[in-house]
């Protein structure tokens, strides 16, 4: 695998790389993002992975500081997934003056559910991924489910900004016990990580009380809202939302996705489930 610090070395080797699958993280990667790099691998002849904790996505209370870094650990598993390269630029790589262009995403998209709770985040995430994909000019680029409303905004900036990139979605990897995986729960305690399945159980049983006919979503919503509280969450959002534009739902066949962030502890850990 080769390891590029630079827009210009990453761009070199493009030219010769065919068609190029990106896979972008902020590294600390877990089973989630290597399943993304097999993933990958079936859709392009080389895969470029990305590592950047992005400043800009981060709001003054969020965690970008302590954001867990483990370049050395992640290229031994990104070189074992059969990535080709890895873009992993400093600050000033990516940002050699203060960024003054921004990606300003549709407020109706991101003044819900995670937009609401972290403004401003959508706009970084959609900024950085803008410019990543100028660099790496990739054929296609995968992102994770676990970040539904990520997924969405970004479609929908590739779809409205007409850029050539196919996106891909990437189903959400779970441990045994049904917690997603995600680079945050490395700050759980033994105790918050014994009860941090529970967000994905009452994800869950949303889901099924939904598919047996029960449409009363705020009173499901509320239950599971409650249910955490009890067990010493702190939630932000669970939401029943149609999956197309995270939405309310409108009609009765309107595909749906329930969504939840909540904060255990000091970590803030987000979910969601299709229906
Ligand atoms: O999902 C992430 O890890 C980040 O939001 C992304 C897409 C790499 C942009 O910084």
């Amino acid at each position: 695998m080769q390891i590029h610090t630079t827009i210009e070395s990453l761009r070199a080797a493009r030219a010769s790389a065919g068609r190029v699958a990106l896979v972008p993280t902020m590294g600390n990667l877990h089973e989630g993002h290597i399943t993304l790099m097999r993933q990958a691998a079936a859709h392009a002849d080389s895969i470029v992975a990305s590592i950047f904790v992005n400043r800009l996505q981060f709001g003054p209370r969020d965690d970008f500081d302590r954001y867990p870094r483990t370049l050395k650990a992640d290229c031994e598993r990104l070189e074992a997934a059969g990535v080709a390269h890895l873009f992993a630029p400093d600050e000033t790589a990516m940002y050699p003056q203060p960024q003054h262009y921004f990606v300003e995403p549709a407020p109706a998209q991101v003044s819900i559910l995670e937009g609401e709770f972290r403004p401003g985040h959508f706009r970084g995430v959609a900024t950085v991924v803008l410019k990543l994909l100028n660099i790496v000019q990739p054929d296609v680029a995968l992102f994770g489910k676990k970040d539904y409303q990520q997924l969405m905004v970004l479609s929908n900036m590739v779809r409205q900004l007409a850029i050539p990139v196919e996106v891909l979605p990437g189903e959400t990897v779970r441990a045994p016990d049904g917690l997603a995986l995600s680079s945050r729960n490395g700050y759980l305690s033994a105790e918050e990580r014994a009860e941090a399945p529970r967000l994905h159980r009452e994800l869950s049983r949303i889901r099924d009380a939904v598919r047996l006919g029960d449409h009363d979503f705020l009173k499901l919503e509320t239950e599971a809202i409650a249910e955490l509280a009890a067990h010493g969450w702190h939630p932000d959002y669970i939401a029943v939302r149609r999956r197309s534009d995270l939405q309310p739902p409108v009609h009765a066949d309107d595909p749906l996705v329930v969504l939840a962030a909540a904060k255990l502890g000091q970590t803030r850990l987000i979910d969601n489930i299709e229906v």
